[in-house]
């Protein structure tokens, strides 16, 4: 007999005292199942303020080790192992005293694509959609900024009293954008606005009329009376966007942009995950509270 997943997800839920949270950018199905959808920072706050008993977390693994870190008590799963963020594996602790021993005046700003060792050697964590309120809040005046290079140089732009240190690192789904794509879809279509994720390049960036995380991009694209939107991010991220506004019409750079990493999750593996309580997120307790100062400023700086 075949199993409704749908159906099985929800009765195992409930039997478990769990929450369901997914990211903009996993497959609709999912989104569709969970408990509550949003970018990475809206998914950090109800993973620390959550009354259930267990999280299972629809992302990649950055995510989840997030989770853990602030609410050690809670059990956390990743339905998917192997799912991560090839952006998040770009940065090391080693590089990062390295970096810590040159500039020791330097405040460390990990984005939350980070592991728990980065974290545990970072001062502060943030996400795309605070980035900018948290280090324009910090009195140094030497940031060092990792991994992500984009979104580092992004804030560095809006901040040129500030000198930045950043890491050599970058998100590969974002990069394959191409300016190129951009000029076109603007030709093709004269009225078509252009929203784009602050992982994307410069060039790319330079060329959109709104950039902001993905909960902002979704946010900004709702509000707007304009009926075409070329979207420069994800495109799990056109799930919401359709349901919100089903007669605008909504366009993604070079056909597609999908993270195979945040697409590994199927239904099955959230079944699975429930019922066999897999795979579950644990830290060493040392590491977890050095990781966890980081993502508790943030909260505090970013809130
Ligand atoms: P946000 O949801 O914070 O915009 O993050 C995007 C991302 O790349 C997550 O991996
Ligand atoms: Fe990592 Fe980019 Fe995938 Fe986000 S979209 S999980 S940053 S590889």
């Amino acid at each position: 007999m075949e199993i409704n997943f749908k159906d099985e997800i929800l009765k195992l839920k409930k039997e478990r005292n769990a929450i369901i949270l997914a990211h903009y950018y996993q497959r609709s199905d999912i989104q569709d199942i969970a408990d509550a959808v949003g970018d990475s920072y809206y998914l950090s706050k109800i993973a620390k303020d959550c009354k259930e008993k267990v999280i299972v977390f629809c992302g990649v693994k950055f995510m989840a080790e997030s989770a853990k870190i602030l609410s050690p008590k809670k059990t956390v799963l990743l339905p998917v192992i192997d799912a991560g963020c090839p952006m998040a594996d770009m940065a090391d602790a080693e590089g990062v005293e390295e970096l810590k021993k040159k500039h020791p005046n330097a405040k460390i700003v990990c984005y939350i694509n980070s592991s728990a060792e980065v974290k545990a050697m970072s001062d502060v964590c943030c996400t795309s959609s605070n980035a900018l309120k948290i280090i324009r809040n910090l009195e140094e005046e030497e940031i060092i900024f990792l991994p992500d290079k984009n979104l580092g140089s992004y804030i560095q732009e809006q901040i040129p009293e500030k000198k930045f240190i950043l890491w050599n690192g970058f998100c590969i789904t974002h990069k394959k954008v191409r300016p190129e794509e951009l000029a076109k879809a603007k030709n093709l279509h004269p009225d078509i606005l252009i929203a784009a994720h602050p992982e994307c390049e410069k060039p790319v960036r330079d060329a959109a009329d709104f950039i902001g995380s993905t909960g902002e991009i979704i946010k900004f694209v709702n509000k707007s009376s304009n009926k075409r939107f070329l979207i420069a991010t994800e495109e799990g991220v056109l799930h919401q966007m359709k349901l919100n506004d089903p007669n605008k019409e909504f366009y993604i750079p070079g056909g597609g942009m999908s993270c195979i990493n945040m697409k590994k999750t199927y239904l099955k593996d959230v079944y699975n995950c429930l019922l066999n309580m897999e795979y579950n997120i644990e830290l060493k307790e040392e590491l977890r509270q050095k990781a966890y100062n980081a993502l508790s400023n943030m909260h505090k700086l970013g809130g």
